[in-house]
């Protein structure tokens, strides 16, 4: 190419862009520095009210979200997607966990691993202890899929400790109940993929190690609320599925024989009313004051994405969530729910970000209907992912441009259209005549939608940055700053009383909650003495 020809295409670039950017349009209040001013003052006075009066409540309820794979760029892409679905420029608005008032990143690599995977983070962030990529409910001295280095291992999740304390307890995700995530609170595995007793090696079952589902029933009986996909993990081989009886790949698949809702209904104390549902209506049919137990499996694997679920019989994320408050309202002690996000973690994997970014948008709605039927003095809500994903956008894009859409102009090196959401690697790589597809005909807005890659991959990578941390309710301050991942269900269990560290939490204790807190005078003329010395 010539210097002109290259002169040229920079002026075409150049009043392409210009083009773009006269068309940005957004509120008229925002030219008022006034508006700024007073949002900035209104803020500043938020914190300082803060500031004097930390929530040293005892939590009576804790409420763990993780949106799986919810990147930091995720949490902003959804917040944009958001605002536009709403009619909006995007970037302005607030999602629900925007509003909590207490944040921190999470460090959330595996003890093998720089970039971690679901298992050993879930383990992190449920049971206090990091651990090896692919493993659930073990310490790092076990090593994925070697059965005999489980024993003596095992370590146990939050979700043990409020039970004991005798709280009520559920599980809430949009993948198998027997997924990583969810298993790492009441499982011991050292191979996250151990679903039934048919995803194990013989040697495995003869060394006496037991598959995910039949622990999800065995292990913690009493788990009031269970809720997601998962059924063929439950039945015996060749079972036809109850929603789908012709589609042989979601036929049971264990070996021993067990119905293992069978055997989750017997298992109940007596005199309880427990319910297995397996669609929407059922779901929806139960009422809250009646059921003490209820175990809903949707699918016979994972859920339906948001996008893709009104065309099923799946209850949503926040259709869930909202059933199982209800039940676990009823103890006077308290609860424990996680609620997991699932597959914003499989969008991103298929590089389908229109999938990941709705999955996020429904979590935030699923949070906001949290925070209105719980209380923030007796409720510690926290809100994080367990590791991040390849996936940023930019490029440039003027306010408001289409969260899904492309970026006005061209590429300056290959002369073609981009979307402003690109994923480091993945399956969206797409070699067109030896060079980059030229994307000024594909529908990007679609949900299936492949965004570009620089790497090819069949699946897109998680990435190893640290994620966020979100956190409103009792002592949701002691998240404040970079923390290793496994620190936040200390926070939880301590804010609420349970698990190992409880001397604070005496009846005349209760003001001592807070102490070690306050950074007051003594103790800054002890610090400065000691730097003195
Ligand atoms: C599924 O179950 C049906 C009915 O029992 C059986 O005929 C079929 O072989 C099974 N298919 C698979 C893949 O397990
Ligand atoms: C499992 O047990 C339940 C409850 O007894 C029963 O309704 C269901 O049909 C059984 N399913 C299979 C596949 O045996
Ligand atoms: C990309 O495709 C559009 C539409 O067919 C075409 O006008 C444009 O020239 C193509 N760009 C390149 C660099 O091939
Ligand atoms: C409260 O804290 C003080 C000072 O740290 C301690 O001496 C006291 O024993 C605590 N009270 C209780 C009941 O734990
Ligand atoms: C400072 O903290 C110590 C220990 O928590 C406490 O005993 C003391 O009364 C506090 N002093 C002031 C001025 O608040
Ligand atoms: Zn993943």
């Amino acid at each position: 190419m010539t210097s002109g020809e290259k002169t040229l295409k920079c002026l075409f670039l150049f009043l392409l862009l210009k083009v773009a950017l006269t068309k940005v349009s957004f509120p008229d209040q925002e030219k008022n520095p006034k508006y700024w001013r007073d949002q900035a003052q209104a803020s500043l006075k938020t914190a300082l009210y803060l500031q004097d009066h930390l929530n040293t409540n005892v939590a009576k309820n804790i409420i763990l979200f993780i949106g799986d794979g919810m990147s930091v760029a995720t949490v902003t892409a959804a917040r944009i997607l958001k605002g536009q679905l709403n009619g909006k420029p995007g970037e302005e608005t607030q999602l629900e966990m925007d509003k909590f008032p207490y944040m921190a990143l999470s460090k959330t690599y595996n003890t093998d691993a720089q970039v971690p995977d679901s298992a050993g983070t879930a383990t992190a962030y449920l049971c206090g202890v990091k651990a090896n990529a692919g493993t659930v409910g073990v310490s790092a001295a076990a090593l994925q899929g070697q059965c005999y280095t489980m024993r003596g291992n095992e370590v146990d999740s939050i979700l043990n400790w409020a039970k004991q304390a005798g709280k009520s307890a559920g599980l809430v995700t949009t993948t198998r109940v027997t997924h990583a995530t969810p298993s790492a609170a009441y499982a011991h595995s050292v191979d996250r993929s151990w679903y039934s007793d048919n995803d194990m090696p013989p040697e495995a079952i003869q060394q006496g190690c037991k598959d995910i589902a039949w622990q999800l029933v065995k292990n913690i009986p009493d788990i009031e609320v269970i809720l997601g996909g998962g059924r063929k993990y439950m039945y015996p081989r060749n079972t036809p599925d109850v929603e789908y009886p012709w589609d042989w790949h979601a036929n049971g698949t264990r070996l021993d024989g067990l119905n293992l809702t069978k055997i989750w209904m017997e298992n109940k104390p007596r005199g309880q009313v427990a319910r297995y549902v397996w669609n929407r209506n059922q779901l929806l049919a139960l009422d809250p004051r009646k059921v003490d137990y209820v175990l809903g499996l949707f699918e016979p694997a994972d859920m339906k994405f948001e996008q893709e679920r009104k065309r099923s019989t799946d209850p949503s994320l926040s259709e869930m969530v909202q059933v199982a408050i209800q039940i676990l309202q009823k103890n006077p002690k308290g609860f424990f729910l996680l609620v997991e996000a699932g597959r914003i973690d499989h969008g991103h994997h298929a590089s389908m970000a229109s999938q990941a970014l709705h999955e996020t948008v429904e979590l935030d709605k699923t949070i906001a209907l949290a925070s209105r039927a719980t209380r923030e003095d007796d409720t510690l809500t926290v809100v994080t992912a367990d590791h991040s994903h390849v996936f940023t956008f930019g490029g440039y894009t003027p306010r408001g441009n289409p969260m899904l859409g492309l970026v006005p102009g061209l590429s300056d090196i290959d002369f073609k259209p981009f979307t402003s959401i690109v994923y480091g690697n993945g399956p969206g790589f797409e070699l067109v005549d030896g060079g980059r597809q030229n994307i000024s005909f594909i529908d990007v807005f679609d949900m299936n939608y492949q965004a570009q890659s620089a790497v090819p991959l069949q699946s897109e990578t998680h990435s190893g940055e640290d994620v966020a941390i979100f956190a409103k309710g009792p002592l949701a301050h002691l998240l404040h700053g970079v923390h290793e991942q496994n620190y936040i269900p200390h926070v939880m269990a301590y804010a609420a009383c349970i698990g190992q560290n409880k001397d604070h939490c005496k009846p005349d204790a209760a003001s001592n909650v807070s102490r070690p807190f306050t950074f007051n005078s003594t103790l800054l003329y002890i610090l400065s003495v000691l730097s003195w010395l």
